[in-house]
This record gives structure tokens, sequence and C-alpha cells, in this order.
């Protein structure tokens, strides 16, 4: 660190870094953003805007020859995270990323031996497994008398966005990179790497897409995924089945609950609920995820930034894994 602070660049100012990312980078009093970068040059002045003394620039490049920072965050294009990652990667840069982190398992495997060469931290923003639900669902299902997870199920469930993204002439990619991607790591990171897939598509309506795919997990424990793109507004909910008969479910970000735990393991259930007051930022993942990030910076210590790229490839085996099902 040159300075007290983290300085970042910001790569891709639009809906996502506009609503999420930047207000919550905002709050941080140890960042500087020194830079944002975005070929729409209005959308990166009013990202710049946000901050005190921000060049806004019309490509990442001309930021990057300004100013090398500490971290780059970007909110992009799958393409462009790959560029933006290996470029700061190779110059000494810590990277946050959105999902996708990149087109194909092929260049995250890529990302991954960069960033081990390093020791720089590496992150995929995968907000969902950093939301306080989840990780209090986390805690119950890593606890010891919950016993080993054995089976997990997660409906996930999105509006938009719907066809092809991101030029990739492939929807059914571009569907498994917006959404999938979140799912996988949510269940990955509970019941780990993905060993054998099943996976149908459901009959289309309109330009949506509905797959459900069974996951194997190591030694003999399994998962389900639903996931559509046709429903009204995003949801997910998930339960793991625990080996000392007890199930725990997560209800979107605001509810957990363990059936099994008490000691009238019939009618009583634990409940966690969130607190009323907690804001969107938090209560989304996004807090959480860039203060972990920025800690990992901070401390030099890039392990505990996670998903890290290196995680991101068990992501991408699944992924493939369940395209090559639904294309056979
Ligand atoms: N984790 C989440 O909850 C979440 C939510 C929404 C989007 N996302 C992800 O965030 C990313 C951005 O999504 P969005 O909804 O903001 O999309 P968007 O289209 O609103 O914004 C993308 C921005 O990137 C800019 N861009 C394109 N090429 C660029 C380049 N070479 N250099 C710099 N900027 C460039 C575009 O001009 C645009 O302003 C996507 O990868 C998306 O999957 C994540």
């Amino acid at each position: 660190m040159r300075r007290d602070k983290v300085a970042i660049g910001i790569v891709g100012c639009g809906g996502h870094a506009m609503e999420n990312l930047i207000p919550v980078l905002q709050a941080q009093a140890d960042v500087d953003c020194i830079w944002t970068a975005d070929p729409a040059l209005d959308a990166a002045r009013a990202a710049a805007a946000r901050f005190l003394g921000c060049t806004p620039f019309q490509s990442w490049q001309e930021g990057w020859r300004a100013g090398r920072p500490d971290a780059v965050v970007v909110a992009a294009t799958p393409q462009v995270h790959l560029t933006v990652a290996r470029t700061a990667l190779e110059g000494g840069v810590a990277v946050f990323v959105e999902k996708p982190l990149a087109v194909s398992r092929e260049e995250a495997v890529l990302l991954a031996q960069c960033a081990a060469t390093t020791g720089l931290a590496t992150m995929v923003g995968h907000n969902l497994r950093h939301t306080e639900a989840a990780r209090e669902f986390h805690r119950i299902v890593a606890d010891e008398a919950f016993g080993q997870a054995l089976a997990m199920e997660m409906r996930y469930f999105a509006s938009k966005p719907r066809g092809d993204r991101w030029g990739l002439r492939n929807p059914v990619r571009s569907f498994l990179l917006s959404h999938a991607t979140h799912a996988l790591d949510f269940m990955i990171q509970l019941m780990g790497p993905v060993g054998r897939v099943e996976a149908a598509r459901a009959a289309t309506c309109r330009d949506t897409i509905t797959v459900s795919a069974q996951l194997g997990f190591g030694e003999g424990r399994m998962g389900n995924l639903l996931t559509t793109t046709a429903a009204p507004h995003f949801d997910f909910r998930a339960s793991v089945i625990g080996s000392n008969d007890q199930i725990a479910r997560i209800e979107g970000t605001r509810e957990v609950s363990l059936v099994g735990a008490a000691s009238d393991r019939k009618r009583w259930s634990r409940l966690w609920v969130d607190r009323t007051l907690n804001t969107g930022y938090a209560s989304a993942g996004y807090e959480a995820e860039l203060a972990l990030f920025l800690t990992a910076v901070r401390s030099r210590r890039p392990e505990s930034a996670r998903p890290s790229f290196a995680d991101e490839v068990a992501v991408y085996d699944a992924l493939e894994m369940i395209e090559a099902r639904l294309l056979a």
C-alpha cells in the first residue's frame, strides 16, 4: 500500500456498479478510488463524481497508465473481466471481478493459474454466499451437531436477463453464466466440487430458460438445482439434509431455519431472521464481500478473499458439465 488507503480503479460503471458496488465502496473510509473507466464516458463521469479526486476515463487502459491502483473492481462483461484481470495480475494488482469471471472454463483456469503465482487477492462477486442469512446457513451446516451434509436442493429463480448476452450467440451459456454461476457457487461452497451431472431443460416459453440439474458431489452426496428465468422476480431457496436427522433451510436473504435441533424434534425448529433495519447492501451480501476483499488486500492475506479465481474453477467445471448434458 502506497498510502494509508487502498487505491482502487473501477472498470465498468453500469447498473450493477452504480447501484450496488460503488455505494458500498463510497462508504469505506479507507478506500481511495483514483479512477473509473467505461466506454460510455458519461457513466465513468457519474461514477467518478461519487469519489473525491477521482478521474473518469473512456478506457481502462488510460486509467491504468494514469495511475496503478492497489486493486481493481471490475463489473463489465466476461470478455472485459478476463482481459482486465489478467493485466492486473501481471501488473501486481489485486482484482475483484463480478460474475461471470470469464466466458469459459479454459479462461477461468488461465486466470486461476495467473493468480496462483502472484500472491495477490482475487475474488469473484458471488454476493449470495456473503449475505448474513447465507453465513448463518453455512454455520449451521458446518456445525458438528448437523453431521455430514448428505444432500442439497436449491431453487434459483430469476426474471431476467433473457436471451443472448455478451455477444456469445449462445443463450444457454448466457443463462448459465448469468444465473447458474451464483447457484453453483452457493452449492459447491457447502457440498464441495461436482463430479457428475445429469441435466435437462424444460420446454421453452417465450425466451425463458428453465433447467433442472442433478449434481453428484464426493462420497455419494448429491444435489438438485432448479433454475429459471421465468420467475416474476428474483427468489432463491435451499435445503440441506444432514446425517444427524436435521434439515437446514434458507429462504432468500431473510430467513434460515433448522429442523431437528431442539429436544422436541417433531414440532419445533430454530428460526433465524434478518434484522429489521438491515440495509439492502448488508442483506444482499455486497457489503460483506467487498469488506472481505479490501481486508485481504490491506492485510496482504490473499487467502482470505473467497471465492478466489481458483475456487471459481469448480463452478466452471460444473457449468460446463451441465451445458454438455443440455446439448447432448
Ligand atoms: N452479483 C450481482 O448481484 C450482479 C448483479 C448484476 C450484475 N452483475 C454482473 O455485473 C456485471 C455488469 O453488469 P451490469 O448489470 O452493470 O451491466 P451494464 O450493462 O449495466 O453495465 C456494464 C458496463 O460495462 C461497461 N463496459 C463495457 N465494456 C467495457 C470496457 N471495455 N471497459 C470498461 N467498461 C466497459 C458498459 O459500457 C456498461 O456501462 C456483469 O458481469 C453482471 O453479470 C452482478
